[in-house]
C-alpha cells in the first residue's frame, strides 16, 4: 500500500498563508507550493495549551491516524486527497488538496428551510453517493454534519475531516463525533463496534437540519436519550411526506432498525432527483448542490 510521504519542516515546501477554518481537532491554512504554486490545505493539530506534554503528542499521532485514513479513501474523488505530513513551529501537519467552496453548514444558513424536494435530494443524494463508496472500503466517517461538507461552485459535495472516522465494528473506548450529530451508539464506549449505520444517523441529521431545522433527541448539548425523535410538523408541510419518514427512520434510536445501507436512503430520494438538463429550482442554494443531479445521472 501506498504509505504517505514525511516531508518534516512543512515550510520548507509548502507558504503557510491564511487560516481559512477552524474545527474542534484542527486549524486550517490556505498554504502554496513554493515550487508549483499549487495552493494545499494545511490541517495543522491545535496549539499546545497549558495543558501536559502527552496530551499534545496524542493530538498529534490522532491527525497522523487521520492522515492514515484520508490514505484508506485514496481515489474517492469526493475525499480530498492526502498529499503529505510534516511538521509546523512543532505541531503536527497533514497537507492534503484544497477544496474550493463553501460549507454546507453556511449554505443552508440562508436558505433553511429547504423547501425544494429536488434540492433536498440532491445534497442528501450526493452524500449517499459518497458514503456508499467510504462504506464499500469498510470505513465510518463517524461525523457527518453540514460543517464537514463543502459545497464546490460547481455544485458538488465534498466530505472532509476524517477525525474520527474508524474501521467498521472495531470496538470503541470512548465517545466519538459530534453531540447532536452523534448516534446513540457514539455516545459511550462501544465494544461491539460502530457500524455504516452511526453514519445514517449523522446524515439523517444532515436531512432534518434542512428541513425541520432541529435535530433528534435534544440537539446540541445533550448526549442522546432514547425516547422517539420527533419532526416538527408545521415545517414540514411544504415536503413530500416521504422525507419525514424517511428521516424518521434514519435517526431510529437502534442501529438496526435504520436502513442497513445508503443505497435503501438513495432509493427513497430517487424520484425526486433533478433530470440531467432540467431547469434550476426556485431559490436555490448557493452553489447550488441540484447542478450536480442536472448534469450527471445518478451513480447509486
Ligand atoms: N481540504 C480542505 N480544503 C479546504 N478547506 C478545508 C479542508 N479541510 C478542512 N477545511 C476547512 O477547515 C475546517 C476544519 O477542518 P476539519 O477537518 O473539519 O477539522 P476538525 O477536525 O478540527 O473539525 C472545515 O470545517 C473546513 O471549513
Ligand atoms: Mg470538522
Amino acid at each position: 500500500m501506498r504509505k504517505i510521504e514525511e516531508i518534516g519542516n512543512v515550510e520548507k515546501r509548502y507558504e503557510v498563508l491564511d487560516l481559512v477554518g477552524d474545527g474542534g481537532q484542527g486549524d486550517l491554512y490556505l498554504g502554496r507550493d513554493r515550487r508549483s504554486g499549487e495552493r494545499v490545505a494545511l490541517k495543522l493539530q491545535k496549539a499546545r495549551n497549558l495543558g501536559p506534554e502527552s496530551i499534545f503528542r496524542e493530538a498529534g499521532e490522532d491527525l497522523l491516524g487521520e492522515g492514515s485514513r484520508m490514505l484508506m479513501l485514496t481515489g474517492i474523488q469526493a475525499i480530498p486527497e492526502i498529499i503529505a505530513t510534516g511538521t509546523h513551529q512543532g505541531r503536527r501537519c497533514l497537507v492534503m488538496e484544497f477544496v474550493e467552496g463553501r460549507q454546507l453548514q453556511n449554505v443552508l444558513l440562508a436558505k433553511r428551510p429547504v423547501k425544494h424536494p429536488g434540492a433536498v435530494a440532491s445534497v442528501i443524494g450526493q452524500l449517499c453517493e459518497i458514503l456508499r463508496e467510504v462504506h464499500d472500503r469498510n470505513l465510518v466517517h463517524c461525523d457527518l454534519k453540514s460543517e464537514n461538507v463543502i459545497v464546490q461552485p460547481d455544485g458538488r459535495l465534498r466530505l472532509i475531516d476524517m477525525g474520527h472516522a474508524i474501521t467498521e465494528g472495531e470496538p470503541t473506548q470512548f465517545e466519538r463525533g459530534t453531540r447532536g450529530w452523534a448516534s446513540p451508539e457514539q455516545s459511550d464506549a462501544c465494544l461491539s463496534g460502530l457500524t455504516r449505520q452511526a453514519d445514517i444517523f449523522g446524515l439523517g441529521c444532515i436531512l432534518m437540519e434542512m428541513t425541520v431545522m432541529r435535530l433528534p433527541y435534544g440537539g446540541l448539548e445533550e448526549r442522546a436519550s432514547p425516547g422517539g425523535p420527533v419532526l416538527p410538523a408545521d415545517r414540514l408541510a411544504a415536503l413530500p411526506p416521504e422525507f419525514a419518514s424517511l428521516a424518521l427512520w434514519m435517526v431510529r434510536w437502534e442501529a438496526k432498525e435504520r436502513p442497513a445501507d445508503v443505497r435503501e436512503v438513495f432509493d427513497r430520494l430517487r424520484r425526486h432527483l433533478p433530470r440531467p438538463g432540467s431547469r434550476r429550482p426556485p431559490r436555490p442554494l448557493c452553489p447550488d448542490p441540484t447542478e450536480y443531479y442536472r448534469t450527471y445521472p445518478p451513480r447509486l
